[in-house]
Parts: C-alpha cells; sequence; structure tokens
C-alpha cells in the first residue's frame, strides 16, 4: 500500500516546469514571411519576472544584441532564419523561423497559432506593384475577396491546414497571376492537465493542496480558464478561476480518487486530468515506522544469518577440547571427577579451532574456567574455509 502511494504521488509530482520559464520569440507585424525590403521587429517575450539580460542566436550563431528586441529595418534574404532567444534566468527558446523572399505574391500567416484563435491571413504582394483579383483557398474552394487581408475565423482543432493564395500583379506591361502556399500549425490552447498533490505524503489534520496544472498556448498565458475538482466522480465545487482545491483538515475520508478539469469560459475547450489516488495516512511517523518496520522484517534475518555464517562456521563440526596445564584438570582428571572439576576455578579449557595453519587459535580467546557458564563472543572471524 505505501508503495502505491509513493508511486502515485511520485506520478503526481512530475510535471512540466519547463514551459513558464521558456521564452517565446514573436515577429512584428506577426508573419513568419515577408519580402526583401520590409521591415520587422523580433522580440524575446519571458514570463519570469525580474531583470533580465538577453542573448539571440540565428541558425545556432550568437548575434551582437542583447537587447530585448531588435529591428530588421530592410530584411535581406541573409536575415531568414530560426531565431532563437535566451536570458541569464531562462534556457533558449524554441526556434522562429522567418523567411525572407523575392517574387511577387507571398500568402502571409502568423508564427504562432493556438486553437481558438482568429486566423488572419494576407495575400501579399511586392510591394509598390499594382494588383488585383485575390482569390484564397479555404475548405478546397477558391473565393473572391476585395480585401488582401482576411479573416478565416476561429480554429477549433489542432493540427496543420495548408492554404492557398492567388493574386494578379502587374509588370511587363501586364498583370501576371502568381499563387503562394501557406502551412498553418495549430498549437493547443491548453495540455490535458495534471493533478499535483503538495505535500508529497499528505497526513490526517495537515493541509492539502490540489493543483489542477497545464501548459498554455504560448503568449496565451492571459487565457482565462475555468477549472473544477472531482472526487470519486463527485463534483466537489462548481467552475472556478482558481487552479487549486484545498483540504484544510486532510482525514481519511479524503481518500479517494481525483480528477480536475478545466474549460475556455466559453465551453469550446475542456479537457480532464488522469486521475490521482489520493490515500491520507494517519501520519509521516506512521508511515516511517512502516517502511521502518517493513526494512527490519528484511533485515533482521539476513543480518543474524550472515552474522551466525560469519562467526561460527568451524562450530559445525566435532572439536577436541582442550585443558588448561594443570594436571588436576587434565583429561583423566575430568572423567574422574566431573564435579570437582566444575567447581574449581583453576581449571581452564576452551576449544582450538582450525585455521588454514592447523590448530591455533583458543576460542574463546583465553581458556576460561569450567565452573563459568560459556560465553560464545561474537568477534571477527579468523578462519578462513
Ligand atoms: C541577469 O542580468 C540582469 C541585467 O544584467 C541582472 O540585473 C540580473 O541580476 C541578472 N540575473 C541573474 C539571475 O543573473
Ligand atoms: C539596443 O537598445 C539600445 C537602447 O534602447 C539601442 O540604442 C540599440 O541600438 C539597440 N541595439 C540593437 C541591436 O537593436
Ligand atoms: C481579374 O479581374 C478582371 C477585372 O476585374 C477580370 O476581367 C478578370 O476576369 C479577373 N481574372 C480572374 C482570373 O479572376
Ligand atoms: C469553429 O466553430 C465555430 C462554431 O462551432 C464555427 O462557427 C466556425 O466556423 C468554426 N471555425 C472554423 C475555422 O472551422
Ligand atoms: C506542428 O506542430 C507539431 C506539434 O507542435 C510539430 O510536431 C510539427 O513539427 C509542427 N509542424 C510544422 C510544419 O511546424
Ligand atoms: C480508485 O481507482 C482505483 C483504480 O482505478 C479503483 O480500484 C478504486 O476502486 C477507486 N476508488 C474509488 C473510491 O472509486
Amino acid at each position: 500500500m505505501s508503495a502505491f502511494l509513493l508511486m502515485t504521488t511520485v506520478y503526481s509530482i512530475t510535471g512540466n516546469s519547463e514551459a513558464a520559464d521558456t521564452p517565446v520569440v514573436s515577429f512584428s507585424p506577426n508573419w513568419k514571411k515577408i519580402f526583401v525590403y520590409e521591415s520587422v521587429t523580433i522580440t524575446c517575450n519571458v514570463q519570469a519576472p525580474g531583470a533580465h539580460w538577453f542573448y539571440w542566436y540565428k541558425d545556432n550563431r550568437k548575434l551582437h544584441t542583447n537587447n530585448q528586441s531588435f529591428t530588421i529595418e530592410f530584411a535581406d534574404e541573409m536575415n531568414a532564419g530560426n531565431y532563437q532567444c535566451k536570458t541569464n534566468q531562462t534556457q533558449r527558446s524554441r526556434p522562429a523561423k522567418m523567411s525572407v523572399l523575392g517574387g511577387w505574391v507571398i500568402l502571409q500567416a502568423p508564427l504562432l497559432i493556438c486553437e481558438g484563435d482568429v486566423l488572419f491571413l494576407k495575400c501579399h504582394s511586392f510591394p509598390g506593384r499594382n494588383a488585383r483579383n485575390t482569390t484564397f483557398s479555404l475548405d478546397g474552394k477558391w473565393l473572391s475577396f476585395l480585401e488582401d487581408k482576411i479573416q478565416v475565423g476561429k480554429l477549433n482543432g489542432t493540427g496543420t491546414e495548408t492554404y492557398k493564395c492567388r493574386k494578379e500583379v502587374y509588370y511587363n506591361s501586364r498583370y501576371h497571376s502568381h499563387t503562394d502556399t501557406t502551412t498553418v500549425n495549430v498549437t493547443e490552447l491548453f495540455s490535458e492537465p495534471e493533478i499535483k498533490v503538495d505535500p508529497i505524503l499528505p497526513t490526517v489534520g495537515t493541509a492539502v493542496t490540489l493543483t489542477c496544472d497545464l501548459d498554455l498556448c504560448p503568449l496565451r498565458v492571459d487565457t482565462e480558464l475555468h477549472f473544477v475538482f472531482y472526487k470519486d466522480g463527485q463534483k466537489l465545487r462548481e467552475f472556478g478561476l482558481s487552479n487549486k482545491y484545498q483540504i484544510n483538515t486532510a482525514g481519511p475520508a479524503d481518500s479517494g480518487n481525483y480528477t480536475c478539469e478545466a474549460k475556455t469560459r466559453d465551453n469550446h475547450i475542456k479537457k480532464t486530468s488522469k486521475m490521482v489516488h489520493l490515500q491520507i495516512e494517519k501520519s509521516l511517523i506512521f508511515l516511517a515506522s512502516v517502511l521502518v518496520a517493513a526494512l527490519l522484517t528484511i533485515l533482521i534475518p539476513t543480518v543474524i544469518i550472515f552474522n551466525y555464517r560469519r562467526h561460527f562456521p568451524q562450530l559445525r563440526g566435532n572439536f577436541p577440547l582442550h585443558f588448561s596445564d594443570n594436571p588436576s584438570c587434565s583429561s583423566s582428571a575430568w572423567k574422574a571427577n566431573l564435579s570437582s572439576l566444575m567447581s574449581s576455578s583453576c581449571c581452564m579449557f576452551g576449544l582450538r579451532l582450525p585455521n588454514s595453519k592447523g590448530y591455533r587459535s583458543w576460542y574463546p580467546r583465553h581458556p576460561f574456567p569450567l565452573n563459568q557458564e560459556v560465553f560464545v563472543p561474537t568477534q571477527r572471524r579468523r578462519h578462513k574455509q
């Protein structure tokens, strides 16, 4: 039972705390493709509070700026690549890919799109050129638009979606039709929640906090989410803004299977955690003694057997009894008058135990009077077999 509790607890405290500390690179304007000569500002967004010192990387090579953001005024193809940032308090962000292209038409889409976002796309033609007839391919149908920039609508699921646009651009004395394609990768708004239990080993009488922990889509940390907790399928309280549930004074009745659920305010996205089994133990001392008892049950017999084998390997055989030099204590005297020998304190005897070089050692170390109880000391093994 303790093992099960420990396993559940260890499971419930291993979560993903990486996301909160990782910065996110964003582009402004928020397009992941631009034309050459256009301008873009690249920013390192950090959540962790405090003073940060910024480091920038492009295609894994360090850039010479320590600002939180920097602007490329007139982009050229050399500025295309994967941008990453980190600070002296965070790890490195994921790469943000910027494309800088020549050509006549590009279909622009945001770098980062989360489930539930309203998606805007722009069918962008080379600045300064006349253009007409903008059409977008949505759900496999070509639709005409007056504007370059359209609102696709709310993205309901996650996954990858491919969009196309076509536009006519005027050069060399006439209009030429050009098409571009873009892939939009929709990230889930929030991950499946996970219940974390604090303290790790909840005991009777203590306060226990359950946290419904999840990772939000990058740059959506302000999303309003509502949380609810269930115990053995019963709702513990209504949906609320707090992702914590507090048991003020835990008792054995609070043991059970807990789940939590997170949802957006408009109910569009709802996710439930895996079940966590909470076992409220009597006390930490009780738990510790269970563990100690379990250990001792295994350890004590092992130690006893081991020591027995270590100290008394030779005592399993028959060995001659040796008497001290006093003639009244000889073997014959022993046979003649056992009782008088027993009462005398001058007769010494002991076992002479074998070792590799023959019978040598007294065991016990000194012969002892017959009228004393034989005490076999536990001392270091002197004999090897
Ligand atoms: C990070 O750098 C800033 C600016 O130099 C400094 O104020 C801050 O103490 C640094 N923080 C850490 C954790 O080193
Ligand atoms: C960094 O910021 C400083 C002060 O705002 C500015 O003078 C400098 O030009 C910036 N450097 C870059 C590379 O943007
Ligand atoms: C583009 O627009 C012109 C004028 O509005 C029209 O005549 C032409 O058919 C259009 N071309 C396409 C391919 O839609
Ligand atoms: C998403 O769902 C809403 C309502 O369910 C619908 O009006 C909208 O068109 C959907 N958006 C997309 C891009 O499919
Ligand atoms: C789309 O997102 C998934 C999961 O975040 C990722 O594994 C995949 O590489 C992404 N695809 C593209 C084209 O960015
Ligand atoms: C909790 O879940 C475990 C494993 O699924 C199940 O064996 C047990 O009966 C559940 N306990 C309650 C009170 O529902």
